[in-house]
Formats: structure tokens, C-alpha cells, sequence
């Protein structure tokens, strides 16, 4: 495996169901008629090209590539949409270094969200041609969703309160499944691929019973390896982790506490979901080779040549049907006809991202990866950890978060909160590349 090549696929967006409930059949939103869609696996070096169909009644979609850096005018844009019957093709190239765990979703102006969470969105992983992690350890995605379902086993609309939360649902899922089981023999390391695409859950993890090492993170592996007693994924954000099962008996997957600051009552139960669960086999398994001390080498984006300052706000403004929440970016909602910022391809830009609102807000950028160096809350600054590859990064109600970023391609980028009920209220802006 691994030779280059051209990748073709065909992926279909049409309604299909899906059993959720014992004795009931849930219409959902499908790509190929599973949720999440097909997992897509392609190699640096690869010539992708897949066809969309979209399948979906009365509505426009597109396929946006989350973190991949592909040229603006095949990366789904809302500018660019697909119509309701119509067929389009994606092409795009996988530029060396580029391995990284990425994912696609619909992103139609204004129904992004909905057609998100009615089960539009897979992963795209992208393999590294030489990869240092072991193949031993297998290469697993796991993808969270999150779902609610009404009585009658339909998925209810999005309602006030959904659209200024983002909408949380009754059950996280995991690649389509509540609380799947996997087992592995005692001693085994598992490399894991934890994907949040829900619309507006944080996930705040911890395993039970196994150790966890983080290997890399939404655009690939990290200088070294790090041990973690926890994670935190906000809507978007991924982690490559591995997983070293060396206690006989059940590990569990399970959500710990997170206060991401939550309007008006109803505030879900986050501590306590158990996700995934393993059965570890007494017999140990065969022996499992190390994971080397050194990943891949992380080069720090340099001095930036401009910086831009980018404020997150909340708004409540009266009109016809009563209160109705606005969220904005440097006191605007997003306006598909305005550029709000021009860049120039290969310049290297420090972003500042302030969040002066009541919530967090993960911050996301099409068309790139980027660094973060710091982050500041309450007049304190903290460096990460470590070095990474990031495309979407929390920032919490009251922090500001400095990036480093350089765009390589022109064209029209979209910058946007991930609670996707805040993007389509208008927290995005246009970053045109020249
Ligand atoms: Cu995953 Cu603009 O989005
Ligand atoms: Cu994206
Ligand atoms: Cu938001």
C-alpha cells in the first residue's frame, strides 16, 4: 500500500434512516446512506478526485475538506454551491507532509448546521507515504456525533435555544453507535483517531483502565509524543492518540465536566457518558513495538509580517418575533458579498482571536493549518505544551489566542466559530488571499 496515485470516489448526499430506537426508523441525511459517511484513506502524493451528488431534496449543499489544503475554489465554499440534483466533481492534490486527520461536511450558506446534524459529515484521513507510528498499533477513527431524537424517533429542528447554545443532543455518538465495544488482548496499543463532530458538544475525555498518549493533532503527528491524563476536543477539533491497554478487564472512554458557559437553563449533563468501551483480554496479545521518541519535525512559523485582531461578541437585538441573538466578529454577521480581510499567499500573519463574549468559541480557518503560541486569560499568558498543526481552536469566554498562519494559495477563505448554529447566525468572515 501507500504507492501514489489518482484517489477516486463518489460520494452521494441524499435522505436515507438510520435505527436508533429499538422499533423505530429515524430519517436522516446520508453521504453514500451511512452516517457518518465513508471514511476516505489517501496518501500524500495522491491526485483526489471525488464526485458529488447532491441528492438532497429542495436543498443546496457542498462538500467542504475540514484542515485540508486544498485550492479555494474546490473547498466547498458557501459561494459555491451545489444545487439540489446537481453533480460536481472535487479535485485536488495531497502535497507532501500533508498526513493528518481530516474530515468533510456540507457547508451551504445558512444550512450548515442542520444538515450537519442531520448526519452529513466523515472522516479523510490522509496517510503519510513513511509513517514512524507502527502499524501494529492499527489506525482507527472514531467519529462523535452527537444525536436527539423525538418521540416518534425523528430528529426534532433546532430550536431558540439550540441556535444560541449551538444544539447539544441527548447522546453522543461514536462512528453512528451508542457506546460501541472493541476488544483488544492485554498489551496492546491501539492508535485512535478522535474526530468531535458534533455541532456544539465540548468533549472533555479521559480513559478508564488504559493510558493515553497524544501523537498528533487536527493536521498530524507531533514532534513527540506526549502523555495525557486527559483531552479536550471543542466542535471540529481532532486528536491522534495512542492508546496502550496493559490492565486486563473493560477501559472506558467517558466525558469529564466542562463549563464552556451555557445562556438561559437547560444546561446539559456533560460528566459521565461513557463513549467507547474495550474489553481487554487476559491472554496477552503479541508484543508490541515502541513508539519512537521522534514523530516528525514541527518547523515554527517565523516572524509574522502582519498582524490582525479578530473579537468574538454576542448581541441580543429585538426585531418582529421577539429576542434574537447575534454573533459577530469585529462587531459584524457574516456577509457573503463583503471581504473582511485581504491577505498575501506565503506571508506569515499573527492572529489574535479575543473572545469578549458569554461562551466559548472555537475559532476555525479553511485553507490552512496554524500554530497557536499563546493564550492569555485573565492577565495571564500561557505557552502551549507543545508545538502542533491545528485548524480549529477553542477560545474560551474571556481569553484571547495568538496563532501564527500563513496562507499558500489564493482564493477565498472562510474563518468561522464551529458551534455551526453560530456560523450560520453570522459569526464568520471572508480572508481573500492574493
Ligand atoms: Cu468544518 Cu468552515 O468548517
Ligand atoms: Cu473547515
Ligand atoms: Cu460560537
Amino acid at each position: 500500500a501507500g504507492q501514489p496515485g489518482l484517489f477516486k470516489a463518489k460520494l452521494t448526499a441524499a435522505p436515507a434512516t438510520a435505527r436508533f430506537a429499538a422499533d423505530r426508523d429515524t430519517p436522516i441525511l446520508a453521504y453514500n446512506g451511512t452516517s457518518p459517511g465513508p471514511l476516505i484513506e489517501a496518501y500524500e502524493g495522491d491526485r483526489v478526485e471525488i464526485t458529488f451528488a447532491n441528492r438532497i431534496e429542495g436543498e443546496q449543499s457542498t462538500i467542504h475538506w475540514h484542515g485540508m489544503p486544498v485550492p479555494a475554489d474546490q473547498d466547498g465554499n458557501p459561494m459555491d454551491p451545489v444545487a439540489a440534483g446537481a453533480d460536481r466533481v472535487y479535485g485536488f492534490e495531497l502535497p507532501e507532509g500533508s498526513a493528518g486527520s481530516y474530515w468533510y461536511h456540507p457547508h451551504p450558506h445558512g444550512k450548515t448546521a442542520e444538515q450537519v446534524y442531520r448526519g452529513l459529515a466523515g472522516a479523510f484521513v490522509v496517510k503519510a507515504k513513511a509513517d514512524p507510528v507502527p502499524a501494529a498499533y492499527g489506525d482507527t477513527v472514531l467519529m462523535f456525533t452527537d444525536l436527539r431524537l423525538a418521540a416518534d424517533g425523528s430528529m426534532p429542528d433546532n430550536t431558540m435555544n439550540d441556535l444560541m447554545n449551538g444544539r447539544v443532543g441527548d447522546h453522543v455518538l461514536v462512528n453512528g453507535q451508542k457506546n460501541p465495544r472493541l476488544t483488544v488482548a492485554m498489551g496492546a496499543k491501539r492508535r485512535l483517531r478522535l474526530y468531535n463532530a458534533t455541532n456544539a458538544r465540548f468533549l472533555r475525555l479521559a480513559f478508564d483502565g488504559a493510558a493515553m498518549t497524544i501523537i498528533g493533532t487536527d493536521g498530524g503527528l507531533l514532534g513527540k509524543p506526549v502523555a495525557a491524563d486527559e483531552i479536550m476536543l471543542s466542535p471540529a477539533e481532532r486528536v491522534e492518540l495512542v492508546v496502550a491497554f496493559d490492565r486486563a478487564g473493560t477501559a472506558t472512554l467517558a466525558t469529564l465536566d466542562y463549563d464552556r458557559g451555557w445562556m438561559g437553563p437547560g444546561r446539559p449533563a456533560d460528566a459521565g457518558l461513557t463513549l467507547l468501551t474495550v474489553d481487554v483480554s487476559k491472554t496477552p496479545g503479541e508484543a508490541m513495538p515502541p513508539l519512537p521518541e521522534r514523530l516528525r519535525p514541527i518547523a515554527p512559523l517565523g516572524a509574522p509580517a502582519v498582524s490582525r485582531r479578530l473579537v468574538f461578541t454576542e448581541t441580543m437585538a429585538m426585531n418582529a418575533t421577539g429576542m434574537e441573538m447575534g454573533f459577530l466578529i469585529n462587531g459584524k454577521a457574516f456577509d457573503m458579498e463583503r471581504v473582511d480581510i485581504v491577505a498575501r499567499a506565503g506571508e506569515t500573519e499573527l492572529w489574535e482571536i479575543v473572545n469578549q463574549a458569554d461562551m466559548d468559541h472555537p475559532f476555525h480557518l479553511h485553507g490552512t493549518q496554524f500554530q497557536v503560541i499563546e493564550r492569555e486569560r485573565g492577565g495571564k499568558v500561557a505557552k502551549p505544551p507543545y508545538l502542533a498543526w491545528k485548524d480549529t481552536v477553542n477560545v474560551a469566554r474571556g481569553e484571547t489566542v495568538r496563532l501564527l498562519l500563513r496562507q499558500e494559495r489564493p482564493g477565498q477563505r472562510m474563518y468561522h466559530c464551529h458551534i455551526l448554529e453560530h456560523e450560520q447566525l453570522g459569526m464568520m468572515g471572508i480572508l481573500d488571499v492574493e
